[in-house]
């Protein structure tokens, strides 16, 4: 369930009309709905209560600021990736012990700015990074908590492209090496061992492959706790999915997730954490954006808006679908018509929608792909030199620009023309 809702045949995001927004800020740009966020968080801490649990939302799926916040508040820890979105938790108000540090590549200065403010837990991913993590953890005079992440070799029946728990994908360390890697984890004086963690893909809409995983995951715990490893604590990942297609799809519910949860790792009495991206933002973010043309192909008809993949990256990169609807409500009844909706970008790639049954939409409608909160304006870039899409937050009836969008001289300004370059004005002939 979400907050974007008709009211009086016009879209409305809780309480604010979506014109009214666009009236405002202009268009394209992405509006999110805090009354959804505030939902969703609530279905997970429902889903594990009453156990011991950490809800780390993972920053990356969207990192403005008053998002993580709005998240925070509730009692989000994050789950964060690099620097960056580390200090975008801090600066959110995220507790430092909430934050998990998760990702193959963590560099030695990520490491140390992590370990200055005392986050959490690291998650480590091989027995290089141990070494690495160990070795900076020394040279401050502290110890770092950890838990390996381990790779379950799990098919997560998901897009090729965010699978990340089969062997051949570069996360984790390989199941059958993990006690060997606890083991020398263990004789490091700059690492404290505190549990295991397992990833092993995003938008999962079937539970058969976390049961797997989190089956391999208990597994290992008893084994690791009868060698004498401490084991308190279990990071599941994240991964749940969310429907794209509101006729079509119903992926299994929090409450379920959390029941399996429940059934596979209950029983350790290790703190459960787990790492929720997509379902808390996804389907509380949408993206708005006008017409510009209706044009007339050869075999076909182009709805030609002013957002573009630069904007929304995932039909382009992963195919995948996000519902389109017009902000005025078509009535009843109202036919539709297959028509590809497209953006300015000059590659076929800029593609939202091919041969999409729509009601009529002339130009100057302004249209809604919704399901964009998660991965959406993180992924988004300037190219074709588009001003960065802003980001807009409904809390009732108020709404307020997260981020705007950058002026033309503000994106000029970034770059620098060196002095022997010239200009052509000053050359010569
Ligand atoms: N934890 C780890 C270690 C992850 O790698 C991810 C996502 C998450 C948690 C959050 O997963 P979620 O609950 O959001 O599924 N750009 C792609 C998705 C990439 C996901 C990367 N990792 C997309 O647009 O579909």
């Amino acid at each position: 369930m979400d907050h974007f809702l008709y009211r009086n045949g016009a879209l409305h995001a809780e309480d604010v009309p979506v014109a009214d927004i666009a009236a405002a800020a202009g268009t394209p740009f992405y509006c999110s709905s805090t009354a959804t966020l505030e939902r969703h968080f609530s279905l997970f801490e429902e889903a594990l209560s009453p156990a011991q649990n950490l809800i780390c939302y993972a920053v990356k799926a969207n990192a403005n600021l008053a998002v993580i916040a709005t998240l925070a508040r509730l009692g989000a820890g994050a789950d964060i990736v690099s620097e960056g979105e580390l200090r975008r938790a801090l600066a959110a108000g995220v507790a430092p012990e909430k934050i998990v540090f998760a990702g193959v590549g963590k560099t030695p200065e990520e490491m140390r700015a992590a370990l200055e403010v005392g986050v959490g837990q690291f998650n480590v991913e091989s027995g290089e990074e141990l070494e690495a993590l160990n070795a900076v953890a020394l040279s401050m005079g502290v110890r770092a908590p950890i838990t390996l992440r381990v790779n379950p070799d799990v098919d997560p029946k998901t897009h090729a492209k965010i699978s990340t728990g089969k062997s051949e994908n570069k996360f984790g360390v390989p199941f059958d090496q993990a006690p060997n890697v606890y083991a020398r984890a263990m004789a490091m004086p700059g690492i404290e061992v505190i549990g295991v963690a397992v990833h092993i893909g995003s938008q999962l809409t079937d539970l058969a492959p976390f049961e797997a995983a989190f089956e391999r995951v208990a597994e290992l715990t008893r084994r690791l706790r009868s060698d004498g490893v401490t084991i308190r604590r279990l990071d599941l990942g994240g991964g749940l999915g969310i429907p794209y297609q509101r006729v079509n799809e119903a992926p299994p519910l929090p409450f379920d997730y959390g029941a399996l949860i429940k059934r596979t790792v209950g029983d350790l009495g290790a703190e459960l954490v787990i790492e929720p991206g997509r379902l808390i933002v996804g389907n509380a973010g949408i993206l708005v954006a006008k017409t510009i043309y209706r044009k007339q192909g050869a075999d076909r008809e182009f709805v030609i808006i002013d957002a573009a993949m630069n904007d929304l990256i995932r039909p382009a990169m992963y195919d995948s679908w996000h519902d389109i609807v017009p902000v005025v409500e078509p009535e009843a009844g109202a036919a539709r018509l297959p028509v590809d909706v497209v953006g300015p970008i000059c590659e076929s790639s800029d593609v939202f929608a091919v041969q999409r049954d729509l009601p009529l939409i002339r130009p100057d409608d302004l249209i809604v792909f919704r399901s964009a909160g998660a991965y959406g304006a993180v992924m988004s870039s300037e190219y074709n030199s588009r001003p960065l899409v802003p980001e807009i937050l409904v809390s009732g009836d108020r709404f307020e620009i997260i981020r705007a969008r950058p002026t033309f001289d503000e994106m000029l300004k970034r770059d620098h023309i060196p002095d022997w370059v010239g200009r052509v004005d000053e050359a010569d002939g």
